[in-house]
């Protein structure tokens, strides 16, 4: 409870010039104020402030009502009030590790006419400073900079609006106003006079401001027209000093007394003095400082003309909060005490750190890098947790470091351009998901160097060039880089020589999320398969190059585990899911598809069938459970079914673009698929197809393989559908075909008719019609044609000779002309009569890796973004590491 008295010597020159520009360090914001207005000079202080543009990207501006406009100045007079969102923060720009004077002036005004009082938290970064509760206050403090920003936060808590009206920050001397610990938020500052005038700028140069107090009955005012030398860290006003009071009774003591509330509440007490009196030899005037009662310091006399301030050095406490401090006249003093002027601080507890500033200049700079305007994105990315941003983790367990940023999910934000050099200041985090944006340019290298990093997500964007080797080789990292059409991938970057399965771990993992959803069902089966080495199945799988690739070693070699997860729905589930069968899709000969959500965001096409007999429903239940085991990325997946008495469902992913007939009859859009894009679409057809031949024990057969079969996802990614259903029931639009014929006219293999015996060669038979389709843009069936069958026609064509007959003409001849043939060749080949001759699904999809491969070379700059390869065409799917299904 030691009170010291302490005299800071400066020789700092102050100078009381009214200068035309605001003191260095002073920032004076006038929320709301309109950017044409700004900047102005305002009255009485002669301070310059500037709109609050710039400074927070949220909110909206208003003026204080006309009736109260007389009683305040003109930085009061706007405001800027924040309807939306919970927090809102302005922005500054301080100098690090100094000692700011920060003042929010808060006046309602009846801004919006609804006369609502205001309440609502003030936050200093990530602390919370005050609660705003009164219709005109401002609040202060006096606060050390960590950092070179500053955060103002607003944080709605009720149905009161928050706004702000003044923002202004004024630097102190370094070594005035110290606490031991935290900040000090202003308590009160008067100067003890009866002029009943505060005093702030010009006069004081920290634009402190000085309210007038006096006791009338009790006290007698001192004063002096001589000047008093102020010159002490805390540079007094010469007004605020050149006045003071004494009691009225000169053996009395001089009280000041408040109350505190609550009442433990820590302050620090700031008496200034200075003998205004000329004393005569015989006077003299000595004191000692007493807190409620207790001794604190002195015996004290004033200095003549000469400002002295005694302060405490730790903070103090009154009991039951009721504080009362005087100043006792000494028995050998013969004049009474005399006080100038004093301030009092409570202590605020600015304890919870800020986020690592590194970091947080980081995220802001990806934020402003890709315009990333989310309402959260304000003040503290952390903390404190309730208003961490969206898409954010934190790491804020141990409380004396700053948080780190630890995840950063950005997926389908519309990212646009080249990954910033930004996110390499995110040193800590763990995971970073950039997916489905529209992000190009070459993966950097600098993502590697992220140690922490273990999953990173770059699926579904545009990049180009290849996979920087050293992210594919970061041990213990999971990337994910499917669904970038443009990824090359260089023999450096994927192939690894020695060891195939790992190099294929680190591509193609997906992301492990923490919610159970079937999506990471799908994708921790997915890469379950791709781990799995696969067993040599019945069908006949050729010495391909891409065995030859691997060392068939198997990197685990147990059954899935993860299959169990009941997805069985109810009918009524399925009337929520498809809001009351609202949206159809479409219209097939098992039923109605409709449009549906699980989960409330998962799209979903749900399949409503109709089932007649016992035998089909029996075939319906072995269906389902055979297609909730078949998982591959070029299958529609199967999300759940229904099967609650007469109602019969199917519940698929949902596909946003339609299928690859829409596309190539155009009546989707007028968008023409290129030739690279027609190729990748039906590489991954084949790629489906071909885990269904060889993936899954037994074997499936497709039977019913056609361009309306062949479906495409959000990012043109294709997907077979329908597989395996044909087995159960009669197909679309095919009301005469009796249930055990399966397939569509056109696509049917031939030999089938001959032994009523559908093989996996009938599938690559289909496959070849589809081929053919993608080539010509032909229908499979035209009776008005030279050879109505598909088929046979460019059988004609092509003993003709000239390609370009054949070609689609809506390509324009922008194809390399060895891939079409190459094309041409595999689709007949896969037409041949001789089931045996021909090729298997795993020889079409190294064909037609070639093909693309091909056509991803041919230079030129009329490719557009889609004709390139994905990465995973040539990594996953050689047949040793397809996936088997049990
Ligand atoms: C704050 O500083 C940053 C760079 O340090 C600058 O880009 C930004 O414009 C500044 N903001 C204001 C309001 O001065
Ligand atoms: C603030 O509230 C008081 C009491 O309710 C009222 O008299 C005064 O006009 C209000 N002032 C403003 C600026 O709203
Ligand atoms: C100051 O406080 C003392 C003790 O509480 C009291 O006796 C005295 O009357 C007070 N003086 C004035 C001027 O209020
Ligand atoms: C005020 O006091 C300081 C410190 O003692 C001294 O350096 C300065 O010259 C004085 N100023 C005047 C105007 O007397
Ligand atoms: C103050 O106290 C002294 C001695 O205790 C006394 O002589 C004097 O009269 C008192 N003065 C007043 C104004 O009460
Ligand atoms: C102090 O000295 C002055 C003359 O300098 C004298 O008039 C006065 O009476 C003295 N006061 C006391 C209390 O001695
Ligand atoms: C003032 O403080 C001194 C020094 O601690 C002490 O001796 C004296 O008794 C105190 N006087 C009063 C009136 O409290
Ligand atoms: C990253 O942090 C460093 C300081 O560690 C800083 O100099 C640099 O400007 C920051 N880079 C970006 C892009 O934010
Ligand atoms: C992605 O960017 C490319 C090139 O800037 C543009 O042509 C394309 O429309 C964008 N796609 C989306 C979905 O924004």
């Amino acid at each position: 409870m030691e009170r010291y008295f302490v005299f800071i010597a400066t020789f700092l020159l102050i100078l009381h010039i009214v200068q035309a520009q605001n003191p260095t360090g002073f920032i004076n914001v006038d929320c709301g104020l309109a950017s044409r207005e700004s900047p102005y000079k305002a009255l009485p202080t002669g301070l310059t402030y500037t709109s609050d543009a710039g400074l927070v990207n949220t909110g909206k501006t208003g003026r204080i009502a006309k009736e109260f406009e007389p009683d305040y100045n003109k930085p009061t007079l706007t405001l800027r009030y924040f309807p939306d969102g919970v927090r809102n923060c302005y922005s500054l720009n301080v100098t690090r590790d100094t000692n700011y004077l920060i003042k929010a002036t808060f006046v309602y005004g009846n801004y919006d006419g609804l006369k609502i009082d205001p309440n609502f938290d003030l936050y200093f970064g990530p602390n919370i400073w005050t609660t705003v509760s009164s219709n005109d206050t401002i609040e202060e403090i006096i606060h050390v900079t960590t950092s070179n920003s500053l955060q103002v936060c607003l944080v709605k808590t009720g149905i009161s609006i928050p706004f702000i009206n003044v923002l202004e920050l004024r630097p102190l001397k370094k070594n005035v106003y110290v606490t031991q610990s935290g900040s000090l938020k202003y308590l009160f500052r008067a100067h003890l006079s009866n002029s009943g005038r505060s005093i702030r700028y010009p006069d004081d140069i920290y634009d402190r401001k000085w309210y007038s107090f006096f006791v009338d009955k009790s006290w007698t005012q001192v004063t002096t027209t001589l000047n008093v030398n102020a010159t002490n860290g805390y540079e007094l006003p010469e007004g605020v000093m050149a006045t003071g009071a004494t009691p009225l009774n000169a053996n009395e003591t001089l009280n000041i007394t408040w109350t505190m509330e609550p009442p433990n509440t820590q302050f620090y007490s700031y008496m200034h003095f200075a003998e205004l009196q000329t004393l005569r030899a015989n006077d003299t005037r000595e004191f000692n400082v007493t807190l409620n009662g207790k001794y604190s310091y002195g015996p004290y006399s004033p200095k003549p003309l000469k400002t002295e301030t005694v302060l405490d050095l730790q903070p103090e406490q009154c009991d039951g909060g009721a504080c009362i401090l005087q100043l006792v006249k000494t028995p050998r003093s013969t004049l009474p005490p005399l006080l100038n002027a004093i301030e009092a601080f409570t202590v605020i507890d600015f304890s919870q750190l800020e986020t690592n500033g590194d970091e947080v200049s980081g995220i802001k700079n990806v934020q402003s890098t890709y315009g990333l305007s989310r309402i959260s994105w304000q003040g503290d990315p952390c903390v404190p947790k309730q208003f961490l941003w969206d898409g954010l983790n934190c790491n804020n367990s141990d409380i004396s470091t700053p948080p780190i940023i630890t995840s950063l999910d950005l997926s389908a934000s519309g990212l646009t351009g080249i990954i910033t050099q930004a996110i390499q200041n995110l040193t800590h985090l763990q995971k970073l998901d950039l997916s489905n944006n529209n992000l190009t340019g070459e993966i950097p290298e600098f993502l590697a160097d992220i140690k922490s990093l273990l999953v990173l997500d770059l699926s579904g964007n545009n990049f180009t060039g290849s996979v920087p080797p050293s992210l594919i080789q970061k041990k213990g990292m999971k990337l994910n880089v499917e669904g970038n059409p443009h990824l090359l991938c260089t023999a450096d970057s994927c192939v690894n020589k020695g060891d195939g399965g790992h190099k294929k771990k680190s591509i193609i993992v997906p992301i492990i999320a923490s919610i159970a959803s079937i999506a990471v069902l799908i994708g921790a089966l997915a890469l379950f398969f791709i781990l799995r080495k696969k067993k040599p199945s019945k069908v006949e799988v050729p010495p391909t190059s891409y065995m030859q690739a691997s060392d068939g070693r198997s990197p685990r070699s147990s059954e899935p585990a993860i299959l169990t997860k009941n997805r069985r729905f109810t009918y009524s589930e399925v009337v929520t899911m498809t809001n009351n069968f609202q949206r159809v899709l479409g219209k097939g000969g098992f039923g109605i598809v409709y449009h549906g959500f699980v989960n409330g965001t998962e799209q979903v096409a749900v399949k409503m069938l109709s089932h007649s007999s016992s035998q089909g429903y029996k075939q319906f239940k072995a269906e389902v459970e055979l297609l909730l085991r078949v998982h591959h990325k070029n299958l529609v997946g199967l999300v759940g079914y229904c099967d609650e008495g007469e109602n019969l469902a199917l519940i698929y992913e949902y596909m946003a673009n339609g299928d690859l007939k829409e596309h190539m009859s155009g009546t989707r859009n007028r968008f023409i698929l290129n030739w690279g894009t027609r190729l990748k679409i039906v590489l991954e057809s084949a790629q489906g197809l071909e885990y269904l031949h060889n993936g899954c024990k037994p074997p499936m057969v497709h039977r019913d393989v056609k361009t309306t079969n062949i479906l495409l996802n959000e990012h043109f990614q294709a997907k077979l559908a329908d597989f395996g259903l044909s087995r159960s029931f009669p197909i679309e639009g095919e009301t005469h075909v009796s249930t055990v014929v399966a397939g569509t006219p056109g696509y049917l293999d031939p030999e089938y008719y001959r032994t009523n015996w559908l093989t996996e060669k009938s599938d690559v038979y289909s496959f070849g019609i589809v081929l053919l389709e993608i080539i010509t843009n032909q229908p499979v069936i035209n009776q008005n044609r030279e050879k109505p069958h598909i088929g046979e026609w460019v059988g004609v064509m092509l003993t003709k000779g000239d390609i370009k007959n054949i070609m689609d003409p809506t390509l324009n001849e922008d194809y390399d002309s060895g891939s079409v043939w190459k094309a041409v060749e595999l689709a007949m080949g896969c037409l041949n009569p001789s089931s045996a001759k021909r090729p298997t699904m795993s020889q079409v999809v190294i064909e037609l890796n070639e093909c693309l491969a091909s056509e991803n070379s041919r230079g030129g700059a009329s490719r557009d973004m889609d004709s390139k390869s994905s990465i995973e065409v040539s990594l996953t799917f050689g047949t040793e590491v397809s996936p088997t299904a049990r």
